[in-house]
């Protein structure tokens, strides 16, 4: 397909957004829909992402594999610099020149990479688009806001001018800014972090994308902007029937709010369950330290509970074992001797763990640490704490 065709059928799926949202729905239905032959939105297979660098590549991502249904919500959580972001830049085709992909992104069975390299370059922005995490980078310092919506819809719809002020105005009202008529006239300075935070995600759907990535939406915002930020996201993204990956390192922002959650540890998905199960039995013993680590959304104080002892490993040469082995109070022999297998035995519930938390094993390689003192990789259990699940 030539990239005119390419750009024209994606632009055609914009304004007949109405073929691409028939049938699409949330998670289960679009999961009742893989017996009936239809695919997900979204297929993202063994993704490997490096970055060279003088002293070796940084394998920032290594092996991501998700499949998000439309209309789904999946969470991406884990620790800084376990490689959310990478991945969401991959799929946004944002990545510097010099890193390294591998790996399959088909977007309803196209390949993202290809789409890219065919300069299909409406597809950002109307199939898919960002929020990032500082809304000043995504805003111009110096237009007003309504301008800078206006463009987008001027860019990729082909609006006038005066059709695309108006909808950025009605896009202003949409995200619950008040008097959105005056508001389009004004700069990004002008308004306050929430605000400014909110014309970026009416940016972002100003095209009606059928997928949103949200990077950290809410991370330079205080707690009661936060929720109003998420609630925010949540009605819009289920007015539009639309498919969200929410990337946070705050699990709790996930819970009730995604169907799905990945749990990311140095670059891999170490945890992937739909969220009430994640939350009912997590087995990942990242993903348990992950959840007591946290300051909660819902306790204002915003204080760490329990930290993470240790750090990541390094991912210019990571350990051929499991990488939490150093930080987990489970770790036993065998996780020092391969990288444990991605498996699950409950349904779509899948980790990599030799001996999950809240099993016999779990408890077993749990108590039997405890007795020593110090876990196979030599972590002190003092440290750690106590109860047994
Ligand atoms: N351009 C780059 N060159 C070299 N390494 C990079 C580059 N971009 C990211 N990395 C590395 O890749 C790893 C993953 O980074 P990433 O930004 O995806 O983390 P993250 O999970 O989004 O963290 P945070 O929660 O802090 O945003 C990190 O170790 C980071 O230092
Ligand atoms: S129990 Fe072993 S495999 Fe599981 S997270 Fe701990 S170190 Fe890794
Ligand atoms: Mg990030």
């Amino acid at each position: 397909m030539n990239d005119r065709l390419m750009d024209a059928q994606i632009r055609e799926g914009a304004s007949r957004g109405d073929r691409y949202r028939e049938g699409a729905s949330r998670a289960d239905r679009g999961r009742e829909g893989a017996g009936r032959g239809d695919r997900p939105l979204l297929e993202v297979h063994d993704l490997r992402v490096r970055f060279p660098t003088p002293a070796g590549a940084v394998r920032a991502v290594d092996g991501v594999s998700f499949d998000l249904w439309p209309g789904q919500a999946l969470g991406i959580v884990g620790e800084s610099g376990s490689g959310k972001s990478v991945t969401a830049r991959t799929l946004m085709n944002l990545l510097p020149r010099t890193a390294r992909v591998d790996g399959d992104v088909l977007y309803e069975g196209r390949d993202v990479r290809a789409l890219a390299a065919a300069g299909a370059k409406h597809f950002w922005g109307v199939e898919m688009t960002m929020v990032f995490q500082d809304p000043m980078t995504s805003l111009n310092p110096v237009k007003k806001v309504g301008e800078q919506i206006a463009e987008a819809l001027r860019y990729h719809l082909g609006q006038s001018r005066g059709e695309a002020l108006a909808e950025a105005a009605d896009l202003l009202g949409q995200v619950g800014i008040p008097e959105p008529a005056r508001r389009v006239g004004q700069y990004p300075h002008e308004l306050s972090g929430g605000l400014r935070q909110r014309v970026v995600i009416a940016m972002a759907l100003a095209c009606r994308p059928r997928l949103l990535i949200a990077d950290e939406p809410t991370t330079a915002v205080d707690v009661t902007v936060q929720k109003h930020l998420l609630d925010l996201l949540d009605r819009l993204r289920a007015e539009r029937e639309m498919a969200m990956i929410l990337i946070t390192h705050d699990l709790g922002v996930a819970k009730g709010r995604t169907d799905d959650v990945a749990v990311m540890y140095a670059g891999r998905i170490v945890e992937l369950a739909d969220t009430v199960s994640l939350f009912a039995d997590m087995r990942h013993p990242y993903t348990e330290a992950l959840l007591r680590s946290i300051p909660r959304i819902d306790d204002p104080s915003g204080h760490r509970l329990d930290p993470i002892g240790g750090r990541p490993p390094d991912l210019i040469d990571p350990p051929r074992r499991c990488s939490f082995a150093d930080r987990c109070r489970y770790a036993q022999r065998d996780c020092l001797e391969a990288v444990p297998e991605f498996a699950g035995l409950e349904g779509l519930h899948r980790f990599s763990c030799n001996h999950p938390a809240g099993t016999e094993r779990g408890r077993a390689a749990l108590a039997a640490n405890q007795a020593a003192g110090r876990n196979a990789a030599g972590l002190s259990m003092t440290e750690t704490r106590e109860e047994i699940r």
